[in-house]
């Protein structure tokens, strides 16, 4: 893979990469050698200027690009990687990691609340698919595409019907696209982990106690633990190499041994 900097690995997109895993993923991948073009909500702008400066604090030759914007608005997606291309010249990885997830019973759900889950997981992840494939395609050098599905993506779980129901999809998007771009050299791939500590898990403790959810969760996992962030950008740190080319349309759990597929 090449860029227009020659000391970089490629460029790589992450969406959502204002906290959480989407954080990790930029980090790791800049730590790796790829310029990174990091992605979230006008809302999570400060976040994103602190993750750039993360970054070049340790690693002042990497180049950072923030753009702002929604994946679940087409013209939003189209626009982040025409930046990319026009600041950094390629497009190597996209990282379709942006993601919401609300807990309600099914019968507390409402119309909003499924289309609102549905619109930034799964729109938002097939306007990232197919932009960044087209633009992989031009470039003709193939290219890594990386979607987040869930632990929610391979079994049910109560209170989570929208989001399993988004996540699910995340696997017939990759599987689909994975067959459709493989002859271009593309892989498409998605990690499904399981309970990793970020904002977002935490907010779906809600009023609980964080240590009484914590604590359930480790006692269903294998290894007895919760995920990290690390645990999930290290597999996407692997996916992206070329030692990787024969991985694809995979949706890889990573969750501690809690669910076997
Ligand atoms: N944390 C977990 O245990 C876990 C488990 C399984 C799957 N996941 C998935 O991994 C991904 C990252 O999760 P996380 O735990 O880091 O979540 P998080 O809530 O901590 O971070 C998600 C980020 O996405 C951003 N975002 C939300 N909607 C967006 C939109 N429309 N456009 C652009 N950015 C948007 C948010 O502002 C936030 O910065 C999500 O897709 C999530 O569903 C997380």
């Amino acid at each position: 893979m090449t860029s227009t900097q020659s000391n970089s690995k490629g460029v790589a997109v992450i969406t959502g990469s204002a906290q959480g895993i989407g954080r990790s993923i930029a980090i790791r991948l800049a730590v790796d050698g790829y310029d990174v073009v990091i992605n979230d909500l006008e809302s999570n702008k400060e976040n994103l200027e602190e993750v750039k400066k993360e970054i070049l604090a340790d690693l002042p030759e990497r180049r950072v690009l923030i753009v702002l914007g929604d994946v679940s608005v087409e013209e939003d997606v189209k626009g982040l990687i025409e930046s990319a291309v026009k600041e950094f010249g390629n497009l190597n990885v996209f990282v379709a990691n942006a993601g919401i997830c609300k807990s309600k019973p099914l019968l507390e759900t409402t119309s909003d609340d499924f289309e609102s889950v549905l619109s930034v997981n799964v729109k938002g992840t097939f306007y990232s698919y197919k932009y960044a494939a087209q633009q992989m395609i031009a470039q003709g050098e193939g290219g890594r595409i990386i979607g987040a599905s869930s632990l929610a993506g391979k079994k049910g779980h109560a209170s989570l019907s929208a989001y399993c129901a988004s996540k699910f999809a995340i696997r017939g998007l990759t599987q689909s696209a994975a067959i459709e771009l493989g002859r271009n050299g593309i892989t498409v791939n998605a990690y499904a982990p399981g309970t990793i500590q970020t904002p977002m898990l935490a907010g779906l403790a809600g009023s609980a106690d964080y240590n009484d959810v914590y604590d359930e969760f480790k006692r269903l996992s294998s290894v007895g633990d919760l995920g990290t962030t690390q645990d999930v950008s290290s597999l996407v740190s692997y996916l992206v190499t070329p030692e990787a080319r024969f991985i694809t349309g995979q949706t890889i759990t990573i969750d501690g041994g809690i669910h076997f597929d």
